[in-house]
């Protein structure tokens, strides 16, 4: 067997661990126990770098290492994940020679990825979109936060609601509510932050926990809707917080433009419904507007619904009825739904398949700083 010397033996003192590079060839060396031990440093889910990863003592009072990006774990003296899965890391043998950490040129276990028999987000990997050239699917999307115990009327709720019942029944629309506050959803928890790749389609969080409710809003956002209605209330002159919640998750989406020029949405029309006790509707807009055309949606003219009562409208018991009775808002939903759905009729005949985003790209990264 051919080994290839890495680096001294002083170079990697006893608990600790680090990836060497030599030539094309990058390996992540540990020391632990009195023990050396190498495996290839990109781990086999998406590549993280093993060699930063942190050190882990499971039940089995063995070490392992814990991936930085994901967290899958590798024992450091055999490459194997943990008992129950198959994975493995590729492990190379290590020798010291004249004070140097050699490793064999070759595995001495190659890397395995285990098939994993049913994959709860293969319609997600796999893209499996459920539009089709006839279908006028409406996904409403409610970003009204409530107690559950205690329900209360939202004037932005109410309206969406309304605007799919009128899509319905004048355009013979399939639709489905999402309200976010009854997702189960985790915070993004910002892997994008550690290295772009990590950021990954499905999302990471996906990929941890299969029952994360975000992967309702994935599906339904990604795969079904041609068109999405979102409704918000203002909240301190911003959308709420649950919006923005939804929306960092949602980066997963257009970090697929980055990472790997891939334009998940295509062909789909936005529309909002923004309603305040007081102001800023149109701020609101434009900070929705900016986030949705970045994942590729499209806008009807005059794409979103606005109410405020004004800066001293503090009378919030009123502000419900008065909202409801208004002939405006009566109109508009049915104008917002009425322009929504002319624009996907129209869209859908559109050819997306070369559709390019004027986004900066990783393949680019070479090129962004000159
Ligand atoms: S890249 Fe290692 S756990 Fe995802």
């Amino acid at each position: 067997m051919q080994y290839i010397p890495l680096i001294h033996l002083s170079d990697l003192p006893e608990n600790t661990h680090k990836s060497v590079k030599n030539g094309s060839k990058t390996i992540a060396l540990f020391h632990y126990g009195g023990i050396i031990s190498a495996l290839d440093h990109a781990c086999i889910h998406k590549g993280g770098d093993l060699g930063e990863g942190f050190i882990q003592m499971l039940d089995d009072q063995e070490r392992y290492v814990v991936c930085p990006w994901h967290g899958w774990q590798y024992n450091l003296k055999t490459g194997k994940a943990p008992y129950g899965y198959l994975d493995r890391q590729a492990l190379y043998d290590v020798i010291v020679e004249n004070g140097m950490i050699c490793v064999s040129e070759k595995p001495v276990a190659d890397a395995f990825r285990a098939e994993h028999e049913s994959d709860p987000l293969a319609d997600l990997r796999s893209l499996s979109y459920q539009t089709t050239a006839s279908s006028l699917n409406i996904l409403g999307i409610s970003a009204t936060n409530m107690n559950r115990d205690l329900p209360r009327p939202s004037t932005s709720e109410t309206a969406l609601q309304h605007a799919l019942d009128i899509a319905v029944s004048k355009f013979g629309a399939q639709t489905k509510m999402i309200k976010l506050r009854e997702l189960n959803f985790r915070h993004c928890e910002g892997y994008y932050s550690r290295h772009e790749e990590a950021c990954t389609w499905p999302c990471s969080i996906s990929e941890m926990d299969a029952d994360d409710g975000m992967n309702e809003i994935y599906r339904s956002m990604v795969l079904w809707a041609d068109a999405v209605i979102l409704a918000t209330p203002i909240r301190w002159g911003n959308a709420s917080s649950l919006y923005y919640k939804m929306a960092e998750r949602l980066n997963t989406v257009q970090n697929q433009i980055t990472t790997h020029d891939k334009v998940l949405i295509k062909n789909k029309v936005v529309s909002f419904i923004i309603t305040g006790g007081q102001d800023n509707v149109q701020g609101v807009a434009g900070q929705l507007n900016s986030f949705f055309t970045d994942l590729g949606f499209t806008f009807p003219p005059f794409n979103f619904l606005g109410w405020s009562r004004g800066w001293i409208a503090e009378d919030m018991e009123n502000n419900y009825t008065r909202f409801f009775k208004n002939r405006y808002v009566r109109r508009s939903v049915i104008d917002l739904v009425t322009n929504t759905v002319k624009l996907v009729q129209q869209i859908k005949h559109m050819d997306a398949s070369q559709l390019q985003a004027p986004k900066p790209k990783i393949s680019e990264a070479g090129s962004l700083s000159e």
